[in-house]
């Protein structure tokens, strides 16, 4: 059953603008708001300044939420999801339109160098709830890694469940030569009323490259 979802962002005293989502309440994975997405949309909505005027591409977007609230504080957005699943682009197209939001609409799928990834090079990288399957890790951090180097100085920001205890981000920061340089319980920045309405413990998470890490790995190669 399709429906549209409303979410608000502003301060305690006025609401600066809401975004409209068509959501689809099978819970396909990709078009239903996960709570991770509503965490990483009120991360973008409150540090809307550094977004302002830069390239911004959302991994695994879904309903991509926090990719909307990017692009309505003023990044160029591009929302990307699994290049297989065109109802999922579809949704994306429309919600796009709903919004009367300008953003390229792109399948990615992790893992796979099509020529439109080359040119992205996007500053700020987001995923919400996309790491959510082990047997995909390797795929989706080889896209961060590659978007990550494509344009230094960029930063993936990511929301995820922390359903396995707090091992998982330093476990893949090291495999993949990068680091966490913030981590942030997700409940402490949504205001209360958001807050009421989600459970789980949901982690944010920045992440760059590790330049030391990768000189050390590569002029150990060398040897
Ligand atoms: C749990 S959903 C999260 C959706 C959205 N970010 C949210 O938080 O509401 C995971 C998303 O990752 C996408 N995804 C899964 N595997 C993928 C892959 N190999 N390449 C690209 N996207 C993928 C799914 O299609 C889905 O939209």
């Amino acid at each position: 059953m399709k429906t549209i979802s409303r979410h608000f962002f502003g301060d305690s005293e006025k609401t600066a603008f809401s975004i409209s989502i068509v959501e689809n309440m099978k819970e396909d994975y990709g078009l239903f708001v996960w709570p991770c997405s509503i965490v990483l949309a009120e991360y973008v909505w409150q540090h809307k300044l550094r977004f302002s005027g830069n390239n911004v591409v959302e991994l695994g977007a879904g309903t991509c939420l926090p990719g909307l609230v990017a692009a309505k504080v003023g990044s160029n957005v591009t929302l990307t999801d699994d290049a297989s699943r065109l109802e999922v682009l579809e949704n994306m197209r429309g919600v796009c339109e709903l919004n009367n939001l300008k953003c390229e609409v792109l399948g990615l799928t992790w893992g796979v160098w099509d020529a439109s990834i080359f040119s992205l090079q996007p500053k700020i990288i987001l995923g919400a709830d996309v790491l959510y399957d082990a047997r995909a890790f390797d795929a989706l951090f080889a896209t961060v890694t590659f978007l990550l180097q494509s344009n230094p100085g960029s930063v993936f920001i990511t929301t995820y469940h922390n359903r396995s205890g707090h091992h998982l981000i330093e476990f893949l920061m090291v495999k993949w030569g990068l680091k966490c340089v913030k981590l942030l319980d997700g409940f402490s920045l949504l205001p209360s009323d958001k807050a009421a309405r989600l459970s789980g413990n949901i982690q944010l998470a920045e992440i760059m490259l590790n330049h030391e890490q990768i000189e050390e790995t590569s002029s150990s190669g060398a040897r």
